[in-house]
């Protein structure tokens, strides 16, 4: 028996990332590699440069295409739910750092079918509602809005049905069986979802990278069996680790887990402060005196560690406050607070961004250059 879990809908456990690589049959993203995108890139992105973006799949042959000026193009998505959590932004910062870094064009997908198919507490109207919002903070991310296209799966479709009826031709009742665990008890709409959240990959003749959390990559899997017999490339991706939830650096931060373990987008400053102040694990000792003495263990420390993947960019600094909680001169009360007005300036800027998105949305959706050419294209 295995002490975690990582599928598209379950993580839990102490994970254990170099098993996963080997499970999925993925690759980890070595120092060489690295060194590949920093040549490139001028810089790495700090979820790089910190082994939180830490596998892959055929990036090399990405960085080959790019060099050969073939390009390649992005492809993300979201499955729309009631409020946002960081966690979900996890994956679309990174992209937009590889947006902005390789100009490549950039897909969102909003897989309003998917979540209507999984959660049989929303009404199809729920979905919709939650997908608006949902992608106002999507948009408020900062993509370039000629490059981006985001759609609703329920809306795109027309535009796609006889592409996505080839490819699930390509699928079967025992791979989705196998590959999702679903079992004959599962909806047959959720049997064939998997095929739309393959077709994106499938927009452009150059090859795909997708960027997300590794929890996605078993539909990559899928892809990269029928993508050839289809006349498309198998697709590439880079894999994010997760965002912990508040209460301990095992498990992801998931919104349906319940409000406590994750910072919600909409949350407001004093929620914040409690909820970190309240729930953030702490690899803090019981008391000052001990604290001091002992020091406490940053490894474990979910303020820290959020600190290093997402609000503490400075190398040298976070080195400072690594060393400073070891030796027990930083308190957690000091470190959480670091963390608290780090988020919250964060969260501030972020509401900013998302006021403006709502002028800006369409351009992503309807009227941005790469928008308008995808409402013009059909796919057979
Ligand atoms: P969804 O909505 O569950 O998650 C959206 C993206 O966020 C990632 N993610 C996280 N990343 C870091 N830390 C966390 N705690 C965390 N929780 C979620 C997910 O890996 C994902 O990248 N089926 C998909 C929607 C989808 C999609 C895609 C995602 C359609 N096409 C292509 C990625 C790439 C879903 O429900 O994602």
């Amino acid at each position: 028996m295995q002490d975690f879990t990582v599928t598209p809908w379950e993580v839990s456990g102490a994970i254990d990332y170099d098993k996963l690589v080997r499970q999925f049959g993925t690759a980890r993203i070595e120092a060489a590699l690295r060194n590949r995108m920093e040549n490139k890139c001028g810089e790495l992105h700090q979820m790089l440069r910190r082994e939180f973006v830490f596998s892959h799949r055929d990036l090399n042959l990405i960085l080959d295409d790019y060099d050969k000026g073939r390009g390649f193009f992005l492809y993300t998505g979201r499955g729309p739910s009631r409020g946002m959590h960081i966690g979900h932004l996890v994956p679309l910062i990174f992209t937009k750092w590889l947006q902005e870094r390789f100009k490549a064009n950039l897909y969102i997908e909003i897989t309003d079918d998917e979540k209507f198919l999984y959660r049989r507490e929303y009404s199809w109207t729920d979905v919709q509602k939650n997908a608006q919002d949902n992608i106002l903070d999507i948009a408020a991310v900062g993509f370039d809005p000629d490059r981006t296209f985001i759609f609703r799966d329920s809306e795109y479709v027309k535009n796609v049905y006889p592409l996505l009826l080839r490819t699930a031709r390509k699928i079967t009742g025992s791979t989705v069986k196998a590959v999702f665990g679903f079992d004959d008890s599962t909806n047959v709409g959720l049997s064939f979802y998997p095929a739309y959240q393959v077709i994106p990959s499938f927009f452009e003749k150059k090859r795909c990278l997708i960027p997300c959390a590794i929890d996605q990559d078993p539909y990559w899997r899928v892809q990269r069996d029928v993508a050839e017999g289809l006349g498309f490339h198998k697709t590439a991706a880079i894999h994010t680790k997760f965002l912990p939830p508040l209460q301990g650096v095992s498990g992801k931060m998931s919104s349906s887990a319940g409000g406590e373990t994750a910072i919600l987008l909409t949350d407001d400053e004093k929620t914040v402060k409690n909820k970190v102040n309240r729930y953030a694990f702490s690899g803090g000792q019981a008391t000052v005196e001990e604290h001091r003495k002992l020091g406490g263990n940053p490894e474990v420390d979910v303020s820290y560690q959020w600190l290093s993947i997402l609000f503490e960019p400075d190398d040298a600094r976070l080195k400072q406050v690594y060393d400073d909680y070891r030796s027990g001169k930083l308190l957690t009360g000091e470190l959480k607070g670091i963390l608290i007005e780090r988020l919250n300036a964060f969260l501030k800027e972020h509401r900013e961004k998302r006021k403006k998105a709502e002028k800006e949305v369409r351009r992503f959706m309807y009227d941005g250059k790469l928008a308008k050419e995808m409402w013009a294209r059909t796919y057979e």
